[in-house]
């Protein structure tokens, strides 16, 4: 059984209920974040409730809690689930109860859930990944508000294509952003990523960007879906995914279709510093 906060409360997951009434669960109106754990030491925790806050501000959300009061619910949340090998943490924010059921008052709750987790096959990493592509765009893609419709959608395709995620296509055929991942790629000793705005600002990403400039020049512009031909080597990366090799978008083989040198070396810079993250010795300063 796992523990989680709910709303000034430690509970059983099975305790832990929500009103039917809250904008959350009848307009979907609320924002989320989602990180892990190495060795147990919540990952870039004020990052991501950074974005929380973030999030909620762009959607017009009231938060009643201070980053660090939300970072020390969620650390409080992992010591009490002390069968986890390691967490997978997401915080939630509701729109909250509203006399309209549309108009948000204010009353939203805090919500952190924390599970088990649970790794991906070794062989993805190994052999590469198919990503597909879908021709869809998020709304306010800057907040990662619960509204994830598109997400459900284009999963649901990227499934049935045996694939593990979809990258999102807008009508200038720009490929924006995975359904729940960012996108970056390798043209000679480039690396080039979407630009912020238009895409959420992975935290996964950010600490990529910052390992990967010792080694390489980053680029952060538009990509084009043309431009696949040109991309020696892809990547995607997100918390749960860590940064996962692609080797296939769509119909088309990204390089020689193996796991390339460079992607290599980019996991190897992500692994040596979740390594040494929970030390606290070497901490990145995101922007
Ligand atoms: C749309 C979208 N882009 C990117 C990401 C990756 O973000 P992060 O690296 O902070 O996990 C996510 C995470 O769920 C996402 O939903």
């Amino acid at each position: 059984m796992d523990i989680c906060y709910i709303d000034g409360k430690f509970l059983s997951d099975e305790d832990a209920l929500i009103s039917v009434k809250d904008l959350i669960v009848l307009r979907g109106f609320g924002v989320f974040d989602a990180l892990i754990t190495y060795n147990k030491t919540p990952f870039h925790l004020e990052d991501h409730v950074r974005r929380l806050e973030k999030s909620a501000e762009y959607i017009g959300l009231q938060l009643h809690h201070k980053n660090s009061e939300i970072c020390e619910i969620v650390r409080e949340t992992v010591t009490r689930n002390p069968h986890h090998h390691e967490s997978a943490i997401r915080i939630v924010y509701t729109g909250g109860i509203s006399s309209d059921g549309l108009t948000p008052e204010g009353r939203g709750i805090l919500m952190v859930m924390v599970t088990e987790l649970m790794g991906l096959p070794a062989r993805v990493y190994t052999e590469g990944a198919k990503v597909i592509t879908v021709d869809a765009a998020r709304f306010l893609p800057a907040a990662k508000s619960t509204c994830y419709l598109s997400a459900v959608f284009a999963k649901r395709e990227a499934k049935k294509q045996e694939a593990i995620e979809a990258l999102y296509v807008d009508r200038d055929t720009r490929i924006l952003e995975g359904a729940t991942t960012n996108f970056f790629c390798f043209q000679g000793e480039r690396l080039i990523t979407p630009p912020t705005g238009e895409i959420l600002s992975g935290v996964t990403r950010s600490v990529v960007i910052e390992l990967a400039k010792s080694v390489y020049e980053v680029e952060e512009r538009d990509l084009l879906l043309s431009e696949t031909g040109a991309m020696q080597e892809a990547f995607i990366t997100a918390s749960s995914k860590e940064v996962m090799p692609v080797v296939r978008i769509d119909d088309r083989q990204i390089g020689d279709g193996r796991v390339g040198e460079r992607v290599r070396k980019v996991m190897q810079l992500f692994r040596d510093y979740t390594n040494s993250y929970a030390t606290g010795k070497s901490r990145l300063r995101l922007p």
